[in-house]
């Protein structure tokens, strides 16, 4: 996982370097994605690659590619560090000028980077080890303190890092984050809440970034018959879930057995998590081999 691309080169970690003056590196100018790799193919690449443009439009930022041309490079940065299972990490800031100045330079090139990071996911053929053995991770939750664009994926997380940071110091694994009594998502990830057999998941609006794996398992739950709600949760719904699950492309569906130091329904990986976890990997057993 040592290569990694940037600005139309493919070398070695090591001797990548982009300059001090990269409004990436001075104002955290710019968007990102991740997109998990599995069996050496790219998971939902269209959706990772509309999402970019969405982020990048949103952010006025041309394109500096097509989406073949991300795909080829995407595609030959996943063969040069070997296939297999990997996390793909692509960010592209709106590149260099002379000075410090906040408004957009006139000439931009944007700068374009991309990196691979080892994904450790056990064999989607091992299901029932997956299913028997994932513990399912503690929760705080905390007011959402970001700006009023999280969805939009920018490389400016600070909120995000410090939030997730408080989590880990309190002891639990996520934030949960809470806005004007509302549950929005997770430091780094989306959120559901079960009730009744029921799945409910804030819905997509500016106060979230609409995760890949979120729609995936919104897409899952439809086809599968499983009643599924895009709607807005306060805190008390929250409180009295049966199940709580936090998701992400790296993480995909986790379960959550503890918030705010109290137990989640039972305080047990829940029986709805076990199914939509079994749909998931079925789909993407389907799709590749791992
Ligand atoms: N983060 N919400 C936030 C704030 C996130 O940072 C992420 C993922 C998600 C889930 O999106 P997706 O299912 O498309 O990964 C939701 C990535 C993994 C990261 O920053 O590393």
């Amino acid at each position: 996982m040592n290569i990694v691309y940037l600005n139309g080169s493919f070398i070695p970690k090591e001797e990548a370097s982009v300059s001090v003056m990269d409004r990436g590196f001075l104002f955290a100018d710019g968007v990102y994605e991740v997109i998990p790799v599995y069996s050496g193919k790219l998971f939902r690449l269209d959706e990772h690659l509309s999402r970019l443009q969405r982020s990048l439009d949103a952010i006025r930022l041309q394109a500096p590619f097509k989406p073949e041309e991300w795909q080829a490079m995407l595609c030959e940065l996943v063969d040069k560090n070997g296939g297999g299972n990997q996390a793909l990490y692509l960010q592209v800031t709106r590149g260099i000028e002379n000075i410090r100045d906040h408004r957009f330079p006139d000439q931009v090139k944007p700068t374009v980077f991309a990196m691979s990071n080892p994904i450790t996911k056990p064999s989607g053929k091992d299901l029932k080890h997956i299913l028997d053995n994932t513990p399912g991770i503690s929760t705080i939750t905390t007011k959402d303190i970001r700006w009023d664009r999280c969805d939009i994926k920018s490389i400016s997380l600070l909120p995000n890092i410090l939030l997730r940071q408080q989590a880990l110091d309190a002891g639990a694994q996520e934030a949960l984050l809470i806005k004007n009594g509302y549950l929005t998502e997770g430091a780094a990830s989306n959120c559901f809440v079960i009730k009744d057999g029921v799945i409910f998941t804030p819905p997509k609006n500016k106060l979230i970034l609409g995760g890949i794996t979120r729609d995936l398992i919104i897409e899952l739950a439809r086809k599968n018959q499983i009643d599924c709600k895009e709607v807005p949760i306060n805190e008390a719904t929250l409180n009295n879930a049966d199940e709580i699950w936090i998701s992400s492309s790296t993480k995909e569906i986790v379960p959550v057995v503890e918030l705010d130091n109290k137990a989640v329904g039972q305080g047990k990986v829940g029986p709805l998590w076990r199914k939509m976890t079994g749909l998931y990997i079925q789909y993407k057993l389907s799709l590749f081999e791992t």
